[in-house]
C-alpha cells in the first residue's frame, strides 16, 4: 500500500489564515452556544426543584413597570439617561415576549383550551411593539415621550394582570410536574437567545 506523506512546508500560503478564520468562527459559535447551554442547565435545575415556571416572567413584569416609572421621571434634557432606560426596557420586553410568544402562549391552546385568550395576548404584544416604536421616536421630546410611556403602561398593566391572575394559573392547573419542569427549562433557554 502506498503511503502519501504531506510535507508541512508544502502547505498553501493561505492555510494559516484559513485556520485562524476557523478558530474565530469556532469561538463565535461557542460564545453563542454557551449562554444557551447555561440557561438550559439553570432551567433544568429550577424545574427539578419544583420552582414555579412563571416566576421569572412575573419578575420581568415588575421590572418593566419599574422602568416605565423611571422613564416617566426622566426629563427631556437627560436624553442619555432616557436612552439607557429605553434600551434596558427594550431588551427586557424583547426576551420576555420571545419566551411568551414561542413557549408559553402555544400551551394555552394545546393544553388549556384557551385559544381565544391566546390570540388576544398575541394582538396585545403587537400593539405594544407599535407603542415601543413611538417611544423610540420621542426620546428627545417633552410631551411625546410622556404620552408614549403612558400608552405602554396602559397596555402592559392589564395585560400582565391577565397573565398573572388568569392565564398562568390556568396553565399551572393543567400542566403535569414533568411538563412544568420542561417549561422552566424552555423559558430560560428561549430568553438566553436574546442576551
Ligand atoms: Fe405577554
Ligand atoms: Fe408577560
Amino acid at each position: 500500500m502506498q503511503t502519501i506523506f504531506v510535507n508541512q512546508k508544502d502547505e498553501s500560503p493561505i492555510a494559516p489564515y484559513f485556520k485562524f478564520a476557523l478558530g474565530v468562527t469556532g469561538a463565535i459559535l461557542l460564545g453563542r452556544l454557551l449562554p444557551v447551554v447555561y440557561a438550559n442547565a439553570v432551567g433544568s435545575i429550577r424545574g427539578a426543584m419544583g420552582k414555579d415556571p412563571f416566576e421569572g416572567l412575573i419578575a420581568e413584569h415588575r421590572k418593566l413597570l419599574s422602568l416605565l416609572d423611571q422613564m416617566e421621571a426622566t426629563p427631556a434634557d437627560k436624553p442619555l439617561q432616557r436612552m439607557r432606560l429605553f434600551y434596558d426596557f427594550k431588551r427586557t420586553i424583547g426576551k420576555h415576549a420571545l419566551a411568551e410568544e414561542d413557549i408559553v402562549y402555544p400551551l394555552l391552546q394545546t393544553d388549556a383550551d384557551r385559544a381565544e385568550a391566546m390570540r388576544k395576548l398575541y394582538q396585545e404584544h403587537a400593539s405594544m411593539k407599535v407603542s415601543l416604536f413611538q417611544l423610540d421616536q420621542a426620546i428627545k421630546e417633552v410631551g411625546g415621550w410622556i404620552d408614549a410611556v403612558h400608552s405602554l403602561r396602559n397596555e402592559i398593566e392589564p395585560h400582565a394582570r391577565q397573565e398573572e391572575e388568569v392565564e398562568f394559573p390556568q396553565l399551572r392547573a393543567v400542566l403535569s410536574q414533568e411538563k412544568s419542569a420542561q417549561l422552566s427549562r424552555k423559558i430560560e433557554q428561549e430568553e438566553s437567545l436574546m442576551v
